[in-house]
Parts: C-alpha cells; structure tokens; sequence
C-alpha cells in the first residue's frame, strides 16, 4: 500500500479506549502493509482515557462538547480523514458526518445485533439485558454506521458464550476480549477496501479473519454481499 492510498483513520471515543488501543496495536502489526494511520482521536468528554493513549501515541486529540455537535465535522476537516471507527463513542454522530463517510464509518457493539441494540443500549446496559434475557450466546458486533444507533450493515460477529454464572461484569470483559480481537481486523478491512457497503445497503467483500484464539466458533468470515 502506497502513502497515497493510505487510509487517515479517526477513531471516536468516549472512554477508555480499549478498542482504540486494539486498533493501534494491529496497525502496528501490520507495519508497512497497514491500509490506515491514525490521525486523530476524538472525543466528548475531556477526561475520556482514550484521549491519553493517543497523546502517548503522538497522535492529535479533539475534544467536540456534547452541545457542539457540529464541532465533529470540522475537526475531521481539519485532519483531512478518510475513515471514522467510533469505540465507545456515546454520541449519536451528526447525519451530515453519517451521510458524507457513508461505506467509510464503522461501530463495534457488545451483543449480537439486531438484538441488544437501540438508543441507550450501551455498557452494562447492554449485558444486563443479555443476562436477563437468558440468551445462552451474545459477542461482538461490527457494523457500518447509518444515521440511527445500531441499525448499519453488519460486517462481522463472533459468537461468545453466556455462561449460566456470568455477571454484567464478567460478561463485559468476554465480549470485550472478542472486540479486540474483531474490531481491529474489520477496520483494516474496510480501510483496505476489502470490505465495502454497496449501493443496496448491503455488505460487499470477503475478509477472512482468524478467530481461533478469540472464540471457540474457529474461522470465520464477513459474508459476501
Ligand atoms: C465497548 O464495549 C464497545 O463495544 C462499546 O463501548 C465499549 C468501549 O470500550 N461500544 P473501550 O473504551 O474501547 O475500552
């Protein structure tokens, strides 16, 4: 991959940034044949973790308050960025921001959509409904991002168990495990232009990722469109 098709890749958080550590861990990995570099890290909350692993990492912060929506499209025009992955982001992105990175913006959500999603349906929310559900499988899922929550495409899931003494807590930190196993290779993917959204709104590409140490369903892929 050349310097000029290289992806500039902004990842919004609202917290502490474990996904967005993922990420840059695997675009570390990848080294030279990384489809994205990340250019800045974006924030509502001036105290979100996340924001402190990016200054580590050299790479620019915004802070855009939560009555300044508006702020998100400028500070990604001041970046000159390709490609959005919210990590925990707990704003509704602007429809302006949805529609003009349509095919280029993805979320990962703890459960399997189109279960367990909807507006405030985030962190243990999320696990709490699981476990009151008595559904026996929940994971990761890893969306493109349309102007309403948790309704994308769906690009990628891994299944993760419920086991029958979980907790929101201990169930929390296996989804999140299959996260960063996922998130990380489904942003590379659609960075790389291996995964796509089409014009009929739905998923395009195959990426094959391996799963074996994440979760026990071995191989899996993102299905053709
Ligand atoms: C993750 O569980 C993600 O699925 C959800 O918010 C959490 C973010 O965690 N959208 P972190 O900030 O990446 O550690």
């Amino acid at each position: 991959m050349t310097t000029a098709t290289l992806a500039r890749l902004a990842v919004f958080a609202s917290g502490g940034g474990s996904n967005l550590q993922a990420i840059l861990d695997h675009l570390d990995a990848l080294g030279a044949a990384a489809p994205a570099a990340p250019v800045l890290v974006l924030s509502d909350r001036s105290d979100a973790g996340a924001l402190d692993r990016a200054r580590a990492r050299g790479i620019a912060v915004e802070v855009v308050p939560r009555d300044r929506p508006e702020g998100i499209a400028a500070a990604l025009a001041r970046h000159d960025v390709t490609h959005i992955a919210l990590a925990g982001f707990l704003r509704l992105v602007p429809e302006e921001v949805t529609h003009a990175f349509r095919g280029r913006i993805v979320n990962v959500h703890p459960a399997l959509l189109p279960a367990f999603g909807g507006p405030g349906m985030y962190g243990t929310r999320v696990h709490e409904a699981v476990l009151r559900s008595g559904a026996r499988v929940t994971g990761p899922t890893v969306h493109f991002v349309d102007a309403r929550y948790d309704e994308g495409a769906i690009i990628a899931q891994i299944p993760v168990p419920v086991r029958s003494d979980d907790t929101a807590a201990t169930l929390a930190a296996r989804v999140l495990a299959a996260e960063h196993a996922l998130y990380p290779r489904c942003v590379a993917a659609v960075a790389a232009g291996e995964v796509s959204l089409g014009a009929d709104g739905r998923v395009r590409g195959t990426a094959t990722f391996d799963f074996d140490r994440a979760a026990p369903a071995g191989r899996q892929t993102v299905p053709a469109g």
